[in-house]
């Protein structure tokens, strides 16, 4: 979470700066920063929340030619004028901002900065302070950086100007991400390439514990223990056009539209020239060699594995265990002889999920990463990697890389399957096609769905979604959608499961949203909403069709039934959309959410 970008060159950094927090603000959103330095000095301004208020309050008249800029999602000290980066040194030499949480911050303030008085609540501002200490000490100001990095655990990115080392960013990383980019005449630093886009494509990666000075026109990467590091820069394949809204309202109307396409880019992406699935033979043998396969994810990404763990027992016949990442590294089950880890992440990125990666390493098992970021630190670490090709997805609320993740996960059932020599039961890329169309039916129906929004949801304090088998984890998703962008308290259930408890919640006007796409169950389902509907639930179904009857609200064109909830989220997805929307409700921006949650 929180996102910095820097600046050094020849051009006014203040528009470079602002537009690349705007790229960011994916990553938090309640207060940001700038810091700039120019002949007259260190110029910062900071305002609580958005980029747009921090707009109003920065002096357009001020030009600098170096800069460094933050978006925050706040962890320690609340969102306030205060706690908001770029945080400074005592004398106001050093201007630093930082992404992560430094775990002995408290014992760092203790230690080294007794004499010092701190402004913000934060643990930033210890890191900064530090700086200026070891400079005090009789230390050049690399060297200060340097020892202060090597005192903090925990994650960081960083990015600090010196106002008496005017040609030079410092710069460092340790678990959370960061890259520099480079430019004729100038070079920057982004949390996300999509930062600087604007004025690069060519970056390089930094890896952990490494620290850069990054100057106008060279950058020389060294260890924390001093030895220097050379790598080549990469070009960023995004197009700047795949990160704009368009003629969009908001990036999640955008993002839930483009899912039919993005199911007809992964059978491009993953079919070879004879129509059959390609998939790195590595992969499929690793999985093929597997006992039993663990994935691990957190939020709607675990809600995909917990259809891929369905997919994968199916279809290929491998036993798998799904596992919310932040339980599974505090409270790890007995594992099997040959495991491997599948971790599914969208970003890349989680520190929740990084953290087990990084724990099943040092215990010799094999890893996969599924995600939507090439060069992410999920992707680079693990052994295998497969991409989910959506395109970037901005908005806070997951809808494309959901759906991807699910595809991605049958793609890889099926090769599986093949490796073990099995006859899946599935021509998957037909099918897979056949759901991007269904999805486009649905994505064309938004007057109906928003009707049924304004129906059900308006005025709703809490709403619950049911279903059975894989429906289930459909309903699991469809309520983190609702009630993280709406604030209406929504639960998912599993059909059965509500008169063992929950049904005492059900009130007069209730809405109560029924999932049925799988026939063996479609009646049980169906029993499940008649006995919420006597006690006064507002019922709706969303049905299959070829099971549905006249009543239903929602009829979904049929699919084949593994892959049901490529389409039924769909419908649900839109739904969370218009409840948002009607209650006023910032779609992409959702209160206290981060899209990329890089502290644990
Ligand atoms: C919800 C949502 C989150 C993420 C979760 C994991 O819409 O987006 O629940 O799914 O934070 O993020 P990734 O997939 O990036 O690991």
């Amino acid at each position: 979470m929180c996102g910095i970008v820097g600046y050094i060159g020849q051009q006014d950094a203040k528009k470079i700066l602002i537009n690349g927090l705007k790229k960011l603000e994916y990553r938090g959103y309640d207060s940001a920063g700038i810091g700039l330095l120019n002949q007259s000095g260190v110029h910062v301004f900071r305002e609580k929340g958005r980029i747009a208020d921090l707009e109003a309050i920065v002096d357009w008249n001020i030009t600098a030619s170096v800069g460094i800029g933050h978006t925050r999602w706040a962890t320690h000290g609340e969102p306030n004028r205060e706690n908001a980066h770029p945080h400074q040194s005592a004398s106001g030499r050093l201007t630093l901002v930082h992404n992560g949480v430094i775990d002995n911050y408290e014992k760092l303030k203790e230690q080294y900065l007794a004499g010092v008085q701190l402004k913000s609540d934060t643990d930033t501002e210890v890191i900064v302070q530090l700086v200026e200490v070891f400079i005090g000490e009789g230390l050049e100001v690399a060297e200060a950086f340097r020892k202060t990095l090597s005192l903090l655990h925990g994650s960081y990115a960083i990015a600090m100007i010196d106002a008496e080392t005017p040609d030079t960013l410092f710069v460092g990383k340790n678990k959370s991400p960061l890259l520099v980019g480079l430019g004729e005449g100038f070079n920057v630093v982004a949390s996300d390439a999509m930062a600087m886009l604007q004025v690069t494509d060519q970056f390089v990666e930094l890896m952990d514990e490494e620290i850069v000075l990054v100057k106008k026109d060279a950058i020389t990467i060294e260890t924390l223990d001093g030895k220097m590091v050379k790598r080549d820069p990469f070009t960023a394949e995004l197009d700047a056009s795949d990160i704009e809204k368009g003629t969009y309202p908001h990036y999640m109307l955008k993002e839930i539209d483009e899912q039919p396409a993005v199911m007809r880019k992964l059978v491009t992406a993953y079919r070879d020239d004879n129509g059959d699935i390609k998939l790195d033979s590595n992969i499929r043998e690793a999985v093929k060699a597997a006992d039993r396969l663990y994935i691990i994810a957190a939020g709607t990404s675990y809600h995909a594995g917990l259809v891929g763990k369905q997919l994968l027992e199916r279809i290929a016949g491998v036993p798998t265990e799904v596992h919310i990442a932040s339980e599974f590294a505090y409270n790890m089950p007995l594992i099997s002889k040959n495991p491997l880890f599948i971790f599914i992440s969208q970003s890349g990125e989680t520190a929740d999920s990084r953290g087990v990666l990084v724990h099943v390493k040092k215990l010799g098992f094999k890893t996969l990463t599924i995600t939507n970021v090439p060069g992410s630190t999920l992707s680079r670490e693990a052994d295998y990697t497969l991409l989910l090709h959506a395109g970037p997805e901005i908005a806070v609320a997951s809808t494309k890389a959901y759906t991807a993740q699910i595809a991605v996960l049958a793609i890889l059932s099926v090769a599986t399957a093949e490796a073990k020599g099995l006859q899946p039961k599935i021509d998957l890329m037909k099918e897979l096609s056949i759901a991007a169309n269904a999805m486009q039916t649905l994505v064309d129906q938004k007057e109906m769905i928003e009707d049924i929004a304004r129906k059900y949801l308006s005025t709703s304090r809490n709403a619950f979604f049911i279903g059975r088998a894989v429906d289930y984890y459909v309903a699991l998703e469809a309520a983190l959608k609702l009630k993280e962008i709406s604030y209406i308290q929504a639960e998912g259930f599993a059909g059965g499961e509500l008169k063992h408890g929950t049904i005492a919640l059900i009130e007069k006007g209730t809405p109560v949203i029924a999932i049925a796409t799988q026939f063996h169950v479609n009646g049980n389902i169906r029993s499940n909403l008649k006995e919420v509907t006597a006690r006064g639930a507002h019922a709706c179904i969303v049905s299959m069709e070829g099971l549905n009857e006249a009543a239903d609200q929602i009829v979904l064109p049929e699919v084949h039934d593994l892959l049901t909830p490529l389409v039924s989220v769909v419908p649900l997805q839109l739904l969370a959309y218009y409840a948002a929307l009607h209650r006023g409700n910032d779609v992409d921006k959702p209160r206290n959410l981060a899209k990329s949650v890089t502290v644990e």
